[in-house]
């Protein structure tokens, strides 16, 4: 069998409905200001789910503008995959609650944890149920409440993060179109750099993890830093090889959204000049696994993404888990 196998037929993307800016910190008694937060990651807004917003919500609405971009029904959804790590639920999956929206009544459906790579590991898993014969049609979104499991009392996190959904729909290849080439790799020996070091099974929750925020978000982030580029960048080497490419063959670059310093950082060392780069983490924040299917759809509807384009993402997040894909769309 050979690729490709797999094609993105359509993307759409959703977002809570209140933007927030730097500024808003202040009013909040953090010790940050909006010229720190711009130089140090680019970011200037964030969106943050209220209270009538869940995961669900938000990635089904993104799910049925892909679907629409697609023209695909609900019907004919074959699989479901979520990347996320800020589930509505512990039990079930966020995935089934989306199923249920969207009423696919023929499709399975499951969360994937792969924190910021949950996008890209999922595109890989749907890949290969689509090349073993076992679907057709497969929805992939990465979706993120990671405002609900921030500390909002950490300036070292609290800046980074924000809400959103962004969602794929994979269809059988036709004319040579799409999935060319895909890397996935994992290091946990390096888990304790970005986690959420309670609350989990191993530690339920109880008043005092709770009190000392123990069951949110916590990064070292200069060595989230350094890990994020050097897998980046290795990772964007590895999808070219496997593409038999090199980076003059890349019209698009679609990284990981987390900062403009990564972005710019990871572009140098792939040799693709910033021109050819999306960036979208200005007005978004880091979305996590929602952060390249978000600056895909506003790659494809900005008319960054031609008919025939070869597109290069890349990944990386907790875990730590990285991954890139050479696909032509
Ligand atoms: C978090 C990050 C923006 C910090 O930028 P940096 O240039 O590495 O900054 P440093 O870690 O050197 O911190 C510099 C200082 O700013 C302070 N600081 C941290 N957050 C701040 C904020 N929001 N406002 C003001 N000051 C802040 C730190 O406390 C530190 O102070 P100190 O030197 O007195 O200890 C950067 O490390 C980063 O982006 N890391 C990767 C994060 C990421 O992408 N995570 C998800 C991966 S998927």
């Amino acid at each position: 069998m050979k690729r490709p196998f797999a094609m993105i037929a359509g993307t759409g993307y959703a977002v809570p409905k209140r933007r927030m800016s730097n500024d808003e910190f202040l009013a909040l008694g953090l010790e940050t200001n909006d010229e720190w937060i711009r130089d140090r990651t680019g970011i200037r807004y964030r969106y943050v789910a209220g209270p009538d917003e869940t995961l669900t919500s938000i990635s089904t609405e993104a799910a049925r503008l892909a679907m629409q971009a697609a023209g695909v029904t609900a019907a004919e959804l074959d699989v479901i995959i979520l990347g996320t790590a800020s589930a509505d639920h512990l039990l079930p999956s966020t995935a089934v609650e989306i199923q249920a929206a969207l009423g696919a009544t023929r499709a399975a459906a499951f969360d994937l944890s792969a924190a910021c790579s949950g996008w890209l590991y999922g595109m890989q898993v749907a890949e290969g149920l689509m090349a073993s014969g076992n679907a057709e049609t497969i929805l992939v979104i990465g979706g993120e409440l990671l405002t609900r499991i921030i500390n909002w009392k950490d300036r070292n996190t609290v800046v980074l993060f924000g809400d959103g959904a962004g969602a794929t729909v994979l269809k059988r290849s036709t004319k040579g179109r799409g999935i060319l080439s895909a890397y996935m790799r994992s290091d946990g020996t390096l888990a304790n750099l970005l986690h959420r070091p309670k609350g989990g099974a191993a530690d339920p929750s109880t008043p005092e993890i709770i009190a000392e925020g123990s069951d949110k978000i916590h990064m070292s982030g200069r060595e989230v830093f350094k890990n994020a580029v050097r897998s980046m960048a290795d990772a964007c080497d590895r999808a070219l090889d496997g593409a038999k490419m090199s980076a003059a063959d890349i019209d698009l670059l679609i990284p990981h959204q987390a900062n403009v310093r990564i972005i710019e950082a990871t572009a140098k060392h792939a040799g693709i000049p910033m021109e050819k780069v999306f960036v979208n983490v200005d007005r978004f924040g880091n979305t996590s696994a929602a952060s390249i299917p978000i600056a895909l759809d506003e790659a494809v509807k900005a008319g960054r993404v031609k008919d025939g384009a070869v597109v290069l993402f890349v990944a990386f997040g907790a875990g730590f888990t990285w991954g890139s894909m050479v696909v032509r769309c």
